[in-house]
């Protein structure tokens, strides 16, 4: 192998792995983060060398749309459809039982949305983001509606979660979502049960939605680096 960033390598390969998966005529939902964008790359890729026909994309964010315009992928609205037949989308924590912290790139309310109407949820990742338990190593994100921010945030506390907000980089003051919300980062000591979490967090009045997806994912695709050489696996 050459010397190129083994992170960007794994990412490149599952992404790829990913997209070798999409049929023709068929509706893929596009998920959001650097893993997945090169699986969007890889099925325009393939869209244009004619592997594939009739492929139309649930984007799941303004960055998933973006890519898809640049690399051919006609887009289309869940208004317009009756399911997804594939959704392919990154994550930033995985525990052997396939559930998920995502919310990363503050696109998890919509990904979820777009990951669980999925007839098949694939999720790419590299090998680093798998996890004993979720919550060890990344903070559990929270879509929060601004004017509820600082009652949300003291429920958060109650629960046993430290809540900061989340800010931008580049941009003065708080990332702002696709839907016009705020991001509450929870560092819990530790998340024991999580489809109870997943629950307790949305039933808090002005939660959106939070970073727990438990059952949702149905292949996990990890991307690894064995002796110099990029290889795929399932989990
Ligand atoms: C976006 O909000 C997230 O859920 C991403 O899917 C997640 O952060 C994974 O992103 P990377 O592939 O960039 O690590």
């Amino acid at each position: 192998m050459t010397n190129a960033d083994p992170v960007k390598v794994m990412k490149q390969e599952v992404g790829k792995a990913a997209a070798d998966r999409v049929k023709s005529n068929s509706i893929v939902g596009l998920g959001t983060g650097s893993t997945t964008a090169y699986a969007i790359e890889y099925i325009g890729e393939r869209l244009s060398k004619g592997e594939i026909t009739n492929i139309v994309g649930i984007p799941t964010s303004f960055q998933a749309e973006v890519l898809a315009k640049k690399y051919g992928i006609p887009l289309t609205t869940l208004d317009a459809i009756d399911h997804i037949d594939v959704a392919i989308d990154g994550a930033d924590e995985v525990d052997p039982q396939k559930n998920l912290i995502k919310g990363g790139g503050a696109a998890h309310t919509r990904e979820k949305v777009v990951d669980a109407l999925a007839d098949e949820f694939v999720v790419v990742v590299d090998g680093g983001k798998l996890t004993d338990k979720l919550g060890s190593t990344f903070l559990l994100p929270v879509e929060v509606i601004p004017m509820a921010i600082t009652p949300v945030m003291n429920a958060l506390s109650k629960l046993g979660g430290k809540p900061e907000l989340r800010m931008g980089i580049k941009k003065a003051g708080p990332v702002v979502t696709d839907q016009g919300n705020l991001v509450v980062d929870v560092k819990f000591d530790s998340i024991d049960n999580p489809e109870e979490l997943e629950k307790t967090i949305n039933n808090i009045p002005g939660v959106l939605e939070n970073g727990l997806f438990v059952g949702v994912a149905d292949i996990v695709l990890v991307g690894e680096i064995i002796d110099g050489k990029p290889t795929v696996r399932e989990m």
